[in-house]
Order: structure tokens, then C-alpha cells, then sequence
């Protein structure tokens, strides 16, 4: 081959690279029609010039040139009328056509965050860390024994009917049992013991459910944070002291607390534990007060808690004569709401963005 058809056939190979990277890099049909009329363009398109050179080139070398030059032509003409045919099949007709452009920024990836009950359950719980308590957790499908048995609650106790429960239709056939959604995570008290020698200190994380209708500040599925410490003299102060330690935490000094004697079957002496109403802040508490999140009491219930009952650690084998302990089970949503002024709980599970992002 001499060198003047060595350079041509190189020639006709260089037009059609730059030809096809070219096609691939237009974005509209202007370009489109730029791009035809530049390389198979009658008039003076770069196929055309090439045919033009043939006469120039010796008789043996003209056919050989020629039919690369025809080869060019079909590869081209082919490349082009892939490309009309995708933006004939796409919707988008006479708009931009779908390539990448590398020269345009790239698109920044929404970066997902935790979701706000996650985040104060780890708030809460990094709060008790602190106080050197350890965090576990516990099955969500429990035993009738753990959830109510071994927590001062026989069969027929009317104590029971406190706790609207889901039960599943199975039984263990080792306990023979009947197993339920966990109402509370109270049952892990029992497990814990059971397994471990006094000291504890341990907090328990996990979600709970109940066959109950939903309102601002129900919902029939919830997490809640148990706490349990059993030790020598151990008193009711303790757990005074830990709760107002974690409140102050949580909603700084401002916020009032209230204990009030109520009534669990496995603490005794037992209490729940509010904080002032975020929305009416106490101000208007009477029977004129229409207060939907605080019902007009002036005061939102975020935990019960009370005195490991001397016949629960009984069951679990500790003295109640040698140990005494504290527990509490508290409520994370009602926490998140009264933190950043939440006005219905359902709004954490209905999944909107533009109320968790706010987070
Ligand atoms: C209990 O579940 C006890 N196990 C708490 C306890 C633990 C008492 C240890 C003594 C010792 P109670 O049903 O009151 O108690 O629920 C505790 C907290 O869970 C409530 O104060 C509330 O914050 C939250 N809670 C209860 N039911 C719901 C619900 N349906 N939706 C959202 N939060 C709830």
C-alpha cells in the first residue's frame, strides 16, 4: 500500500471517531441537524470532500478509497438514524434528547438522617450511659409469663385489662404459654433478673403494642424505655434523683415535673411521672381549659415507675429482704413531643418528608 492511500484510509478512520464522539455528545435536534450537515452534507460535508480527493489518488488506489468512503457514509448514516429512532420512540419528541453531559455538576445524593424517635431514644439512652447504666433489649413477641406472670400479674388479675393486648395465636411449647405483643417493656425486668446477679442497672430500649384506639397522644404502636436498678439500699430518692437528672437533661430546668401515686402491680410503692403541658404550660389547667394534648389537666404523663414489688424479685430468685430496686417505663413519643412541641403523636408514623426533615 503506498503511503498516500495509507494516509487517506487513516484519514477516513479519523472522521468517523470524531463523527461518532460528536453524535454522542448532542443535546438537541439543532445539533442534530449541525452535526448531518458537517460530516454527510452534500454541499461540503467531510464524506464529500473525501469523495472530491478521489481524483488525486492513482487508478488502483481510487476504488479501494472509494469504497471505505462509502463504508464511512453507511456507518454514519446509520448512527444517525439510530439516534432519530430513540427520540422518535421517547415521549419527549421535540425536546432534549437524554445523553450525558459530563460537563454539567453532578447531582448531589439525599442524604437520609435517623428518624426522630430513634434519635431520642438515643438521646435517652446515651443520657443513662452517662449514669453507667447498660442498654439491652428484648424480644417484641413475648410470653404471657414475662409479660404478666413474672410481674405480679396471674391469669384473672384485673390489672390485666390495663393493658389492651395483641395476642398471637400460638403457644410456646416449652412454657405452654400463650405469646402476645409485647404491651410493655416491663417483661425484660424479669428476663434480666433471672439471668443476672445484683447489681444491675439497666436500661431497655423497644418498641410495644396495644389493641388501642389512636388519639393525639395514643398510638397502638410505641416505643418505650424501661429502667431497672437493683441493689443494697437502693431508695425511692434514687429514683427520684435519676428521673429529675434525666428530665433536666432532656428539657433543661425550665419544665416542671409531677409525681403522683399510681398503681402497677409490680412496684410498690408505684408513680407516674408528668411534665407541664407544652401547649397550655399549665397556665389555664381548670375545667375551662380545652387543652386537646393535656385533655385540660395541664400536665402530660411521660412514665409510671415505682419499687421493684418484693414479689417479683422473688420470682426471679433474689432476697427481697437483701435487695431492694427501682423501675420505670417511659414513653419516648410523648418525649419527642413535649421537646419540640409536637402536637399528635400519629405524626410520626405517617411517614410525611416534610415532617421529618425537620429533624
Ligand atoms: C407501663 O407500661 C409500665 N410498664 C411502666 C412501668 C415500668 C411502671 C416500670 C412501673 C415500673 P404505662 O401503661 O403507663 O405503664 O406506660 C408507660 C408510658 O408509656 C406512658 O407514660 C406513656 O409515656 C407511654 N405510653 C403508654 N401507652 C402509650 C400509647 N398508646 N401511645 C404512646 N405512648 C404510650
Amino acid at each position: 500500500m503506498d503511503n498516500t492511500l495509507e494516509q487517506a484510509l487513516a484519514q477516513i478512520e479519523a472522521i468517523k471517531e470524531l463523527a461518532l464522539f460528536d453524535l454522542n455528545l448532542v443535546t438537541s435536534t439543532e445539533q442534530i441537524e449541525s452535526w448531518r450537515i458537517e460530516y454527510l452534507g452534500r454541499k461540503d460535508g467531510k464524506i464529500t470532500n473525501v469523495m472530491r480527493s478521489l481524483p488525486n489518488l492513482s487508478k488502483e488506489d481510487r476504488p479501494i478509497m472509494g469504497a471505505a468512503a462509502n463504508a464511512l457514509k453507511n456507518t454514519l448514516e446509520s448512527a444517525l438514524n439510530g439516534l432519530m429512532n430513540d427520540i422518535d420512540n421517547s415521549e419527549n419528541k421535540n425536546q432534549t434528547i437524554s445523553t450525558i453531559d459530563i460537563s454539567l455538576p453532578g447531582q448531589v445524593p439525599v442524604i437520609g438522617r435517623l428518624h426522630p424517635i430513634t434519635q431520642i431514644v438515643r438521646e435517652i439512652c446515651g443520657i443513662f450511659e452517662s449514669m453507667g447504666f447498660q442498654i439491652l433489649e428484648g424480644p417484641e413477641v413475648e410470653l404471657d409469663l414475662y409479660n404478666f406472670e413474672m410481674l405480679n400479674i396471674p391469669k384473672g388479675h384485673p390489672a390485666r385489662d390495663a393493658w389492651d393486648t395483641l395476642w398471637i395465636n400460638y403457644t410456646d411449647e416449652n412454657y405452654q404459654t400463650p405469646m402476645l405483643m409485647r404491651t410493655h417493656t416491663s417483661p425484660m425486668q424479669a428476663r434480666i433478673m433471672e439471668n443476672t446477679e445484683p447489681p444491675v442497672r439497666v436500661i431497655v430500649p423497644g418498641k410495644c403494642y396495644r389493641y388501642e384506639a389512636t388519639d393525639a397522644t395514643h398510638e397502638w404502636h410505641f416505643h418505650q424505655i424501661e429502667g431497672l436498678a437493683v441493689d443494697k439500699d437502693i431508695s425511692f430518692s434514687n429514683l427520684k434523683g435519676t428521673l429529675y437528672y434525666l428530665a433536666q437533661q432532656i428539657f433543661g430546668s425550665e419544665r416542671k415535673i409531677r409525681f403522683r401515686c399510681d398503681y402497677f402491680p409490680f412496684v410498690e410503692p408505684g408513680v407516674d411521672m408528668s411534665i407541664d403541658c407544652f401547649i397550655c404550660s399549665n397556665s389555664r389547667s381548670g375545667p375551662q381549659n380545652d387543652c386537646r394534648i393535656c385533655r385540660g389537666t395541664g400536665w402530660i404523663e411521660i412514665l409510671g415507675a415505682g419499687m421493684v414489688h418484693p414479689k417479683v424479685l422473688e420470682n426471679v430468685g433474689y432476697d427481697p429482704n437483701v435487695y431492694t430496686g427501682f423501675a420505670f417505663g417511659m414513653g419516648p413519643e410523648r418525649i419527642a413531643m413535649l421537646k419540640y412541641g409536637i402536637q399528635d403523636i400519629r405524626l410520626f408514623y405517617e411517614n410525611d418528608m416534610r415532617f421529618l426533615s425537620q429533624f
